[in-house]
């Protein structure tokens, strides 16, 4: 068996989490990652057969959660309570690797959480992301949730409306329709770590790849970890220039022609009702 801790599964967890951190995105245990992962890759590490201990889902009601369509499954997830600043030194503690039983009701622990932690309390969510983006998406590998500072400072000032919000994203860096050309999907504030919280979401990531929890975060979802920390890293950004505008006099501004315009060039499709033409 290989040496789990040279994965590049457990590399590009070390070095995310690094990332977000240094960002200040992911304060103390602020955010979490799930990344599902190859079967084949995963068997040159570990060995299947050896489950280290089964965990029941935590803030669900097993009538209403169903994760059976990701039955045998496995994916490499920040732990509980677990300081992203924390990871890159000490992955065994801090992240696990999982295998989703039977029936789709429980989680079968492959590696890590070696001082006894479990997978995020935002689980349920996660994997309620990933089976939605997975209807639309068969390459969705990547669900991230994050705390960025200036799209958390935008909450509190801006309308928590996909249209509007997504619209003034938009307008604050050239590349932002083209990044994310199927907006921003926004949930009012709501308690974590939820049932109720994890469906909203699911629902919206039919639809969007980013959904903002209002005054609380952001979840981005996407094939590969730097796709989907792109996505964020780029609301961020939008965000990061109005929160530096918004209070002054706005002089100029990229029109809603001239995204059409990026739209047409790039090639993409994007929400043509975000814009007002
Ligand atoms: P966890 O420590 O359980 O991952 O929770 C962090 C968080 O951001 C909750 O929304
Ligand atoms: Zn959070």
């Amino acid at each position: 068996m290989k040496n789990i801790l040279e994965a590049p599964f457990v590399r590009e967890m070390c070095e995310t989490t690094a990332n977000m951190y240094r960002l200040g995105w992911d304060e103390r245990n602020g955010g979490n990652i799930s990344y599902m992962l190859d079967e084949k890759e995963v068997g040159e590490y570990l060995d299947f057969s050896k489950v280290v201990r089964t965990i029941p889902f935590m803030g669900v009601n097993q009538e209403d959660f169903d994760a059976s369509p990701l039955e045998g499954k496995i994916f490499i997830v920040t732990g509980t309570g677990k300081y992203f600043k924390n990871v890159q030194k000490d992955p065994a503690n801090n992240l696990g690797i999982v295998r989703i039983g039977k029936g789709g009701r429980n989680i079968e622990l492959l590696w890590g959480y070696e001082d006894g932690g479990r997978p995020t309390s935002e689980f349920p969510a996660h994997m309620m992301s990933h089976m939605a983006r997975l209807k639309v998406d068969p390459e969705n590998r990547v669900v991230m949730h994050s705390h960025p500072t200036n799209t958390l400072a935008m909450n509190y000032v801006h309308e928590l409306d996909e249209k509007k919000l997504t619209h003034t994203l938009w307008e604050m860096c050239t590349e932002c329709i083209v990044v994310f050309p199927d907006g921003v999907g926004v949930l009012p504030w709501m308690l974590c770590g939820t049932n109720s919280i994890g469906e909203a979401t699911a629902k919206k990531m039919e639809e969007f790849r980013l959904v903002i929890w209002g005054m609380h975060g952001i979840y981005g979802a996407g094939k590969t970890m730097d796709e989907t920390f792109g996505l964020i890293e780029t609301v961020e950004k939008a965000a990061q220039i109005y929160m530096l505008t918004a209070h002054l006099p706005r002089v100029n501004t990229i029109k809603d022609e001239d995204m059409v315009k990026l739209a047409e060039l790039f090639g993409i499709k994007y929400r043509k009702d975000f814009l007002n033409l």
